[in-house]
């Protein structure tokens, strides 16, 4: 599966905002969570819907609803937390896990230090969300965390992805599909995306 990347004026003009360092902490939240919803809409484009009946003011129809209980989202700890709020409100009786996770300064690799998902994991769809795929290292150890949980049909929605962790990712588990707002150039000698953004984390809780 290639890396689906939403290609949009609106999804430019809100990255252009975003990636701006003088944007400002609410702004910043608005467009993630704007953007957020943007990439779960996409990513819901396969889903499968069931039939219904439903009563117009009109007449009786046989319709389709999408099942919102066979879905999970599980962002990553920290900075995937304020896509939450926009994957909610595209699906918002899906369940949420936490996956807490973080870099390591020296090493880049990812350092898991949280868990917790809906008991029936296993029988739902589950949607990893996270703003940045730098390495990939974090999403490959979510990934991994979920498949060992039983968990069969898994995507990735960030907004900024790096080449090189969209590769990782691509070679490691075929079966999972990427969503992303842009794809940038590549990773610097900190492991940070070049344009990028900053860091996803601090800039929404302006820990920095
Ligand atoms: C960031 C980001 C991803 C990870 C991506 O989190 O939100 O989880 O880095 O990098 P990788 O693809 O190289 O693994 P960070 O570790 O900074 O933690 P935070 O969300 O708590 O700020
Ligand atoms: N994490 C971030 O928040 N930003 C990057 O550019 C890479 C990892």
């Amino acid at each position: 599966m290639r890396a689906i990347e939403l290609k949009h004026p609106l999804i430019e003009h809100k990255l252009s905002i975003l990636r701006d360092k003088n944007t400002g902490t609410k702004k910043f939240r608005e467009l993630i969570k704007e953007l957020a919803m943007f990439l779960c809409y996409e990513s819901l484009r396969d889903a499968s819907l069931e039939d219904v009946t439903v009563e117009t003011p009109m007449q009786k129809i046989e319709t389709r609803c999408l099942n919102e209980d066979k879905y999970a989202f599980m962002p990553i700890l920290r900075a995937g937390l304020g896509m939450v709020d926009g994957v909610l409100s595209v699906l918002p009786n899906a369940k949420i896990g936490h996956i807490g996770m973080y870099r390591d300064e020296e090493t880049f690799e990812p350092v898991n230090y949280f868990f917790k998902a809906p008991k029936d994991l296993e029988h739902r769809e589950v949607i990893i969300i996270d703003p940045m795929l730098a390495t990939g290292g974090s999403a490959i150890d979510a990934i991994s965390l979920l498949k060992e949980k039983g968990v069969k049909k898994i995507k990735f929605l960030c907004i900024i992805a790096a080449p090189e962790g969209i590769k990782k990712v691509e070679e490691t588990f075929p079966d999972v599909q990427i969503y992303c707002a842009a794809i940038d150039d590549h990773l610097n000698e900190s492991k940070y995306i070049v344009p990028g953004l900053g860091d996803a984390g601090d800039r929404i809780f302006g820990t920095k």
